[in-house]
């Protein structure tokens, strides 16, 4: 499974990249709001550390306006992806990027068919957002369920990416329904080597060896 991390934190993308196993960087126009920072510039920093996949999502919301920009965007470095909304304009944008050889991750997603539709118009990747599901009172590991089913049953080569992921729950639920992708806010990766067992057990391994040899 391939892990992102989802932000446009320079501090949290390079104590990420630093773990060695991150292979790929999601922002949204929201986590750019929140560094107060130039989005370009930004994401050629993001480029320089994380040579993966880096989506970079478009503010517009007309097909014309998402052509532009996201052809702005696919030149600031080769691992750029075009992030599109999953609307009927997000759609035709998704198929214009994917016949010029532009990659491109369909955002906001909520049902399967949204899925299945960019799928076919050549997505690279499609990003349901679980938390905000089970944040209305669905269920968000259904969703990914269901495009895992529509995906496999139709051989759709676009990968599934979860997005809004809040907790470690979700993140082994994504594990065992096969998202080929999952893109994680920091908070939770820094916890992904975590279990206290494993905290106590070390703690025990050391005291008994320093009892028995000292040290
Ligand atoms: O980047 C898209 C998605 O991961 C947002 O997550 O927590 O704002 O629902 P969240």
């Amino acid at each position: 499974m391939e892990l992102y991390i989802d932000t446009a934190n320079l501090d949290e993308i390079k104590q990420a990249a630093d773990l060695g196993v991150l292979d790929g960087v999601t922002t949204n126009p929201s986590l750019i709001a929140k560094e107060k920072y130039d989005y370009t510039k930004r994401l050629e920093e993001i480029c320089a550390i994380v040579k993966g996949p880096v989506s970079a999502e478009v503010i517009a919301t007309d097909y014309a306006g998402m052509m532009k920009e996201g052809r702005e965007r696919a030149k600031i470095a080769p691992q750029i992806v075009v992030k599109l909304p999953s609307t009927v304009d997000g759609l035709k944008a998704c198929k214009a990027f994917s016949d010029e050889g532009v990659r491109t991750n369909l955002t906001l997603v909520f049902q399967p068919l949204q899925a299945m539709m960019v799928a076919k118009a050549g997505a690279y990747l499609v990003s349901p957002f679980i938390g905000r599901l089970d944040d209305v009172a669905e269920d968000g590991m259904v969703l990914i369920q269901q495009i895992r089913t529509i995906y496999d049953n139709y051989g759709y080569k676009t990968k599934l990416l979860a997005a809004s992921v809040r907790h470690l729950k979700h993140m082994t639920d994504c594990a065992l329904a096969g998202a080929d992708v999952a893109t994680v806010p920091f908070s939770v990766i820094k916890q992904m080597m975590n279990h206290p067992l494993t905290d106590s057990g070390l703690k025990k391994f050391v005291e008994d060896y320093k009892k028995a040899f000292g040290g």
